[in-house]
C-alpha cells in the first residue's frame, strides 16, 4: 500500500481492505515490511495513536464513543503485544489493522488527518528520546566512577605520553579527569540531540498539511514534545536528529575507544590491574587474562561509525518529501545507541574495579627522562630564554642516551657549560635542580588551572563533581517532563474508556 490511498481509506472503511491486499501481497512483500523491526516502536506507535484519537475527538473531527471504542482497542493490542500482531508493512498499518479487526470499520477513523509518514516519525522521535536520555545516564554513571578513581588518585604519580613516548609525569588522576572533561561534553551533546529530537511532527500528515481542524500543539503536548515541527513536508521527511543523535553516540564511542586503549596499554605494562570480572582468559594459555572487555568497548566505535556513516549515506541525496529509504534510516540509530550504551556501562565497570599499582607507576614516572621539561621550565623561571634552555636540556638528554645514564645535575651542569660556556650553578641552586629532577615534585610544580598538581587537580575535580551534578538535574527533568507526559496522556485516555 502506499499512503496515496490514506484519504480513501478513512473514508471508505471496507475499501481500505481491498487497496491493501492490492499493493502487500508481491514477492517483495518481506523486503517491504519493517513489521520485525518496529517492535523497537510498538509502545511509540500506542502512544502516538491514543494522542492523535484524544486531539482528533477533542477537535469533534471523531466523536467520544468513537474515541473511546478505538483507545479500548488500542489497550487490548498492547496487551496483546507487538508479536500478536498479524503480518503487515508495518506496525503503523499492523496496529491500525487490529484495531478495525476488534471494532469494525470505524477503527479506520484512527487514522484520519495523519499519514503514516508524520506518525512514523513522531514515533521515531518518541522512542529515541528515552534512548538518548538512557545513553545521556550511561555517561553519567562513566563520569561517576571516573570521578571516584580521579579523586582517589590525586597524588598517584604515573608517567604522561604523547606518541607513545614517556613525556612528562602526571598522576593517575589527572589521566582519568582528562577523560571525564571528554564525557561531559559527550553527555551534553546527548542532552542536546534530545532536544532537538523533541519537537512533534505529527498533524504533517504525508507532507501537505490536512484540511481537518486539527490542533497539533495538544498531540505534542499530549507526547511531552516541546514543539512541534512546523513546516509540514520538513515534519515528515527531517532525519538531520537522527544523525545528530548518531554522530553524538559515535563521538562518544570514540571517546570510549581511546579510554578503552589507554587501560589496555596501562594494563599490558603492569600500572593497573583489571578486575577478572572485566578480563577473559585464553582457552589454550592458561596464564593469560585478557583485557577482553576493553578491547570490545574499543571495538564499539566501528559499529557506532559503521552507523553513521550508513545513516548519512541513506539520507544523502533524498528528495523532498517522503521516500520509502527513510524506513532503514532510524534502525542505524538504534543499533548505535544499543551498542554505545552497553559499552559505556561496561567500561564503567571495568574503570570503577581496576586497581592502580602506585609503585609501579611510580617507580616508571621519571623513565625517559620525562622530568626534562621541568627542568627546562626551572631555567626558563631563572632568566634563560625558554629556547636557550630547551637547547640545554636537550644536550644533556642527547649525552644521557648516549652513555646510557640517568641525567644528573652534574650531567646537566656539563651540558649548560657546552652550549653556554657558563654554569647553570648561576641560574639554579643545586637543590631545585635536584628536586626538579624528581617526578613527585615536577608534578606538583604543575599547579596552573587543569594541570596535574594535586592542588590544581582538585579544584577540577570539585569542579567536575558540580558540573556532574547540573547534568544530573538536567536528565531528571527531561526524564521527569516526559514521564508526566505520559502519565497526562493516560489520564486524558482514561476519560473516553
Ligand atoms: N514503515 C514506514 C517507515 O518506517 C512507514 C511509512 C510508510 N509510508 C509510506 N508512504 N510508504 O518509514
Amino acid at each position: 500500500m502506499t499512503d496515496d490511498s490514506t484519504a480513501d481509506n478513512a473514508a471508505a472503511g471496507e475499501k481500505t481492505v481491498v487497496r491493501r491486499d492490492r499493493f502487500s501481497g508481491g514477492p517483495a512483500r518481506e523486503f517491504l515490511s519493517s513489521l520485525a523491526g518496529d517492535s523497537r516502536i510498538f509502545a511509540a506507535d500506542l502512544a502516538v495513536d491514543r494522542a492523535h484519537v484524544v486531539m482528533l475527538a477533542e477537535q469533534g473531527i471523531i466523536s467520544d464513543e468513537e474515541a473511546g471504542s478505538i483507545l479500548s482497542a488500542l489497550e487490548a493490542v498492547e496487551t496483546a503485544g507487538h508479536s500478536a500482531l498479524a503480518s503487515g508493512e508495518d506496525v503503523h498499518e499492523a496496529i491500525e489493522s487490529a484495531v478495525i479487526d476488534r471494532i469494525g470499520p470505524d477503527g479506520g477513523k484512527m487514522h484520519t488527518a495523519r499519514s503514516r509518514n508524520d506518525e512514523v516519525a513522531a514515533c521515531i522521535r518518541y522512542r529515541l528520546r528515552g534512548d538518548l536520555l538512557e545513553a545521556a545516564e550511561t555517561t553519567l554513571g562513566l563520569r561517576e566512577v571516573l570521578l571516584e578513581a580521579a579523586a582517589a588518585h590525586t597524588e598517584t604519580i604515573m608517567p604522561g605520553y604523547t606518541h607513545l613516548q614517556a613525556a612528562q609525569p602526571i598522576t593517575v588522576g589527572h589521566f582519568l579527569m582528562s577523560y571525564v572533561s571528554a564525557v561531559e561534553r559527550d553527555t551534553a551533546r546527548l542532552l542536546e540531540a534530545f532536544d532537538r529530537t523533541n519537537g512533534s511532527p505529527l498533524g504533517g500528515a504525508a507532507f501537505a498539511g490536512t484540511p481537518f481542524d486539527i490542533d497539533r500543539e495538544r498531540t505534542a503536548e499530549l507526547l511531552g514534545f516541546d514543539r512541534v515541527v512546523e513546516n509540514s513536508m520538513d515534519a515528515s521527511s527531517a532525519r538531520d536528529f537522527l544523525a545528530e543523535a548518531t554522530a553524538a553516540l559515535a563521538i562518544h564511542a570514540t571517546t570510549l575507544s581511546g579510554l578503552a586503549e589507554d587501560i589496555i596499554v596501562y594494563a599490558n605494562k603492569g600500572y593497573v590491574d583489571l578486575s577478572d570480572d572485566y578480563s577473559s582468559t585464553s582457552s589454550i594459555m592458561p596464564q593469560k587474562k585478557n583485557p577482553d572487555t576493553l578491547e570490545l568497548t574499543r571495538a564499539v566505535a566501528g559499529d557506532a561509525i559503521g552507523e553513521l556513516t550508513g545513516l548519512l549515506s541513506t539520507l544523502k541525496g533524498l528528495p523532498r518529501a517522503y521516500n520509502r529509504d527513510l524506513q532503514r534510516a532510524h534502525p542505524h540509530t538504534f543499533r548505535a545507541v544499543d551498542a554505545v550504551v552497553e559499552a559505556s556501562a561496561v567500561a564503567a565497570g571495568a574503570v570503577s574495579t581496576a586497581n592502580w599499582d602506585a609503585e609501579v607507576l611510580a617507580a616508571e614516572a621519571g623513565d625517559g627522562f620525562s622530568t626534562a621539561t621541568g627542568i627546562a621550565d626551572l631555567l626558563a623561571m631563572a632568566g634563560l630564554p625558554f629556547r636557550t634552555a630547551h637547547e640545554v636540556v636537550a644536550r644533556a638528554a642527547e649525552t644521557a642516551e648516549d652513555d646510557e645514564a640517568a641525567v644528573s645535575a652534574a650531567l646537566l651542569e656539563s651540558a649548560t657549560q657546552a652550549v653556554l660556556a657558563e654554569s647553570l650553578f648561576e641560574y639554579v641552586e643545586q637543590s631545585a635542580l635536584e628536586a626538579a629532577l624528581d617526578p613527585a615534585h615536577s608534578v606538583a610544580t604543575r599547579n596552573s588551572q587543569g594541570g596535574p598538581a594535586p592542588e590544581a587537580l582538585e579544584q577540577t575535580v570539585a569542579g567536575a563533581r558540580k558540573t556532574l551534578t547540573a547534568d544530573s538535574n538536567a536528565l531528571a527533568e527531561r526524564q521527569s517532563a516526559l514521564s508526566e507526559a505520559e502519565e497526562r496522556l493516560r489520564t486524558e485516555v482514561e476519560t473516553y474508556v
